[in-house]
């Protein structure tokens, strides 16, 4: 059976807390809460999700997005499982747009992210991960790694005529989940 967390909404103090590096791969404990936030970002349809979203203060993060013809505009990214995540940006090219965030429902706003980098990290069972990204790849590890430090991409949004509730800004259009 699935196990479908509570997603802590902004305002919930976890959610500005710096999570703890993971000490031990391949245990009972380590895949339960991945399942776990499996499970919660499928049921809610997400690109990404951070342990510290559902309570754990622990730097796990994961996302993924498959091709879906109703989003023609969204890029794939592989379905990945990042732990203990290192990031390193390759070159002060920045780009805006979008995002959403769970924690954070029904709202969209513009935030400049990075748009190339390299990031490295360990699969759930140790295995070490290691990618050069760019565009909406990047854009997702960059959101989902910012949770492990406490930052929601509220607190990132420099132009607040560009932030709002995604039904007024998105009229009669279907977007994706948060
Ligand atoms: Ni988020």
């Amino acid at each position: 059976m699935p196990v479908i967390r509570e997603v802590l909404r902004m305002g919930e103090p976890r959610l500005l807390q710096r999570s703890r590096p993971v000490q031990a791969f391949g245990t009972p404990e380590l895949d339960a809460l991945i399942a776990d936030m499996r499970d919660t970002m499928a049921h809610l349809n997400g690109a990404g999700l951070a342990a510290p979203q559902i309570g754990e203060l622990v730097r796990v993060v994961i996302f993924g997005v498959r091709a879906n013809p109703r989003y023609p505009d969204a890029e794939e990214v592989p379905d990945t499982v990042l732990v203990n995540p290192v990031l390193e940006f390759i070159g002060e090219e920045q780009e805006d747009a979008w995002e959403g965030c769970l924690s954070v429902p029904g709202l969209r706003g513009v935030v400049a992210r990075h748009r190339r980098l390299r990031y490295c990290g360990f699969d759930a069972a140790g295995r070490a991960i290691e990618r050069s990204v760019e565009g909406f790849h990047a854009r997702v590890v960059q959101h989902e790694c910012d949770h492990l430090d406490g930052i929601l991409y509220p607190m990132r949004i420099r132009d607040f005529s560009r932030f709002g509730f995604v039904d007024v800004l998105f009229p009669g259009q279907e977007v994706m989940q948060d």
